[in-house]
């Protein structure tokens, strides 16, 4: 694997690849790898001649300086997954590299996508992740870029900025990888304590749950019931869990039989936020 901390070297090494009309798979991440980021590198390595990961933690998107401060740097370990997995070309840029001395986020429209749920809890996130993704891509160029359906309205986000930009890159989201007992993989999960790792699967088994009711009973009484059962729970907050739909991500009230639904969760274990959902049957 080649490691470039340098857009310029980068750019320079992928233009043979391009020259030569080789395509490009690129994954961007913010490092703490685990197996879900593995399983992006192995299907974008079936559909591309080579494959970009880069890692960053982006501070533009993080509401929260401590959030920022306390995101898992694990790049020993990464390193080493990346070679397990025969990862081509690592980006790692700095902060500076990327920003130079201006560490600020474009502002996007992204016809409202933006204002829902993490949107509304997060402010400011989405204009930096659509800041780092639209720089990376243009450093990149790759021909396909993949994102976890974990961050189900970044994907859907992403999706739109390559439409309203016109940028040349086809967008793929993969499904959620999660662990044996059912929680979502995200980095963050090693901050979890152990009695916090013991009670987030709860999440999960809580949206499966709500996708059964969802078949039976009505959007504000599946709603209700979810609540009430974060209400009950001594260690994970629930922030919110909402119904919505996957095109518009708007809450909905009422179903309709032609749209298609998702379940969304944020939940509190402690100080550490933790995201999830499951698409319905309608
Ligand atoms: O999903 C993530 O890890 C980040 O939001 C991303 C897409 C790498 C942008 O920083």
């Amino acid at each position: 694997m080649v490691v470039f901390t340098e857009k310029k070297a980068l750019i320079a090494y992928l233009s043979n690849f391009k020259a030569q009309k080789k395509t490009i798979g690129f994954i961007p991440t913010m490092g703490a790898l685990h197996r879900g980021h593995l399983s992006l590198i192995k299907k974008a390595q079936k559909k591309n001649d080579l494959i970009v990961v880069s890692i960053f933690v982006n501070p533009t998107q993080f509401d929260k300086k401590e959030d920022l401060l306390k995101y898992p740097k694990t790049i020993q370990n990464d390193l080493k997954l990346l070679e397990s997995v025969s990862c081509d070309v690592l980006f790692n840029p700095s902060v500076e590299e990327i920003y130079s001395n201006n560490i600020v986020s474009e502002k996007f429209d992204f016809d409202g996508l933006e204002h829902e749920m993490e949107g509304e809890f997060r402010t400011g996130h989405f204009d930096g992740v659509g800041t780092i993704v639209k720089t990376l891509i243009e450093i990149i160029e790759p021909n396909k870029a993949y994102f976890g359906q974990k961050d189900f309205q970044q994907l859907q986000i992403v999706k739109k900025m390559v439409r309203k930009y016109r940028l040349n890159v086809k967008i793929k989201g993969c499904p959620i990888f999660r662990e044996e007992d059912g929680l979502a993989m995200s980095s963050r999960n090693v901050r979890l304590t152990k009695a916090q790792r013991t009670a987030a699967p709860f999440i999960y088994k809580t949206l499966k749950k709500a996708y059964k009711k969802f078949n039976t009973e009505n959007v504000h009484s599946v709603i209700e019931w979810v609540e009430n059962k974060f209400k009950k729970h001594p260690l994970l907050n629930l922030e919110y869990f909402t119904i919505a739909d996957e095109k518009t991500l708007k809450t909905i009230k009422t179903k309709e039989s032609d749209k298609k639904y998702r379940a969304f969760i944020a939940v509190f274990a402690g100080e550490i936020r933790l995201i999830d959902n499951i698409r319905l049957k309608s």
